[in-house]
């Protein structure tokens, strides 16, 4: 149940929406393979240690690291780290969300048809309707509060059980059509070619983005999979679990981006324009192959589930912390934590249109929230959670968590996590 859930919560938006976009904008080639060596090195044994940490604590993040930082004498204001990351959290749902809101949006585009040419204009003409954004912002943001507060448990692990692999095979067929029909060979070229060029354009940002699409796509440095592992079994393995989790979230990545760059090179579309990519690629090849509307149909309801099950696990280390801390009913939880995130968003939906033109630094209020989160907040998370694994833990405490025997695994991970993570990420 526990790889069932953490696998929900990393296979989202991330994989499908923002990976690909993130790689089209910052060259390709080199994006990927940094991205790649950043879920690697950092990301593998910083996600090993969040889950030692959720399992060891056994309590909401902020009560698992107050309590672990008292049981190995250190200041119990580590619980901070949980604070951050509960912030963290409404901040990535906040415009998570918006995005989950386009989805669902298209699900009603698939269901009146693509029209000949994919329809050009719906991803423009729905980011020009405020209300319609705002409608399906609140709907997204209503359904992640309902499966939250009614206790994740079984409507979960169906999900996850039974519609995430169907949305693996379904990403497998467009890849197959992309083969078929798309620039394949150019494709293939542009995501696995490295050119550090194309990835230092815009200076040294880029690598950045790739380490944060690392932080981002593994739902890591925030607390959720601390949540979600404060219910492992004692017995489960950790290595093993972690290595599942890493192993299927990044080849969900692969297989979306091996599905959307030959379509949009045999498009001739730019591969450089921004969150809308997918949503502008798949309609054309919808439109254009058979039985696309099912598909298309099928896939943009498959990737709502993926995504309700990615947000959920933004929310729950805040309705975690509410009903422990403040003995809130979990309904009451629910609803006040999804509400503030709701309102959060709002601001993320106007940076299509009303707000467009207010920036900071040249970003607009949904670029903001976006970088501030996956760029900064979610490294030093996973920077501050290896330095406390890593120096403030006991050897022997992350030994026996882990169940590892005092050998060169071991030993490997701790040198990573003391070393290589901390000072890796913070270059970075
Ligand atoms: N990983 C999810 C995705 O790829 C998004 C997500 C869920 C997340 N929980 C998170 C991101 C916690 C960062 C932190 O869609």
């Amino acid at each position: 149940m526990f790889i069932l859930a953490a696998t929900g919560s990393a296979v989202g938006l991330g994989n499908v929406w923002r990976f690909p976009y993130l790689a089209g904008e910052n060259g390709g080639g080199a994006f990927v393979l940094t991205y790649i060596f950043c879920v690697l090195a950092f990301g593998l044994p910083i996600l090993m240690a969040e889950i030692l940490l959720g399992r060891r604590g056994r309590r909401n993040p902020v009560n698992t690291l107050r309590a672990l930082a008292t049981e190995e004498g250190c200041s119990p204001g580590w619980a901070g780290l949980g604070v951050m990351g509960i912030a963290a959290g409404f901040m990535i749902l906040s415009f998570y969300s918006v995005v989950g809101g386009w989805t669902l949006g298209y699900l009603q585009v698939a269901w009146q048809g693509w029209g000949p040419d994919g329809g050009a204009q719906t991803f423009e003409s729905l980011l020009a309707s405020p209300w319609r954004l705002l409608l399906l912002h609140t709907l997204f943001m209503a359904m992640t509060t309902g499966v939250v507060l009614l206790g994740v448990q079984e409507g979960l692990e169906r999900s996850v059980r039974f519609l995430m692999p169907a949305l693996f095979l379904l990403l497998l067929i467009l890849d197959g059509y992309a083969i078929a029909v798309g620039d394949f060979r150019r494709g293939l070229e542009y995501l696995f070619r490295p050119d550090f060029g194309r990835l230092f354009e815009e200076g040294p940002d880029g690598m950045l983005r790739a380490m944060g699409q690392a932080f981002f796509s593994l739902s890591l440095g925030m607390g959720a999979i601390m949540a979600y592992s404060s219910y492992l079994p004692a017995r489960a393995s950790i290595p093993r679990t972690a290595a599942w989790i890493v192993a299927a979230d990044t080849l969900v990545a692969m297989i979306a981006g091996l599905a959307i760059f030959p379509l949009l090179f045999a498009y001739g579309l730019d591969p450089a324009q921004g969150p809308g990519l997918i949503f502008n690629v798949l309609p054309i090849a919808f439109a254009q192959m058979p039985f696309g509307q099912i598909f298309g149909l099928l896939f943009f309801l498959l990737l709502v589930f993926a995504a309700l099950s990615s947000s959920i696990s933004l929310l729950e280390p805040a309705v975690a912390w509410l009903v422990e801390n403040r003995r809130l009913g979990r309904v009451r939880a629910a609803c006040i934590a999804g509400a503030t995130a709701w309102f959060l968003g709002i601001g993320s939906l106007l940076s299509f249109n009303a707000w467009q033109s207010y920036t900071l630094f040249g970003r607009t209020y949904f670029d903001c929230m976006d970088y501030l989160t996956s760029n900064i907040m979610l490294p030093l998370g996973g920077v501050l959670i290896a330095v406390f694994a890593g120096w403030r833990m006991a050897a022997a405490s992350t030994r026996e968590e882990l169940h590892l025997p005092d050998g060169a695994v071991y030993a490997a991970w701790r040198f990573i996590i003391r070393y290589l993570a901390p000072a890796g990420v913070l270059i970075v």
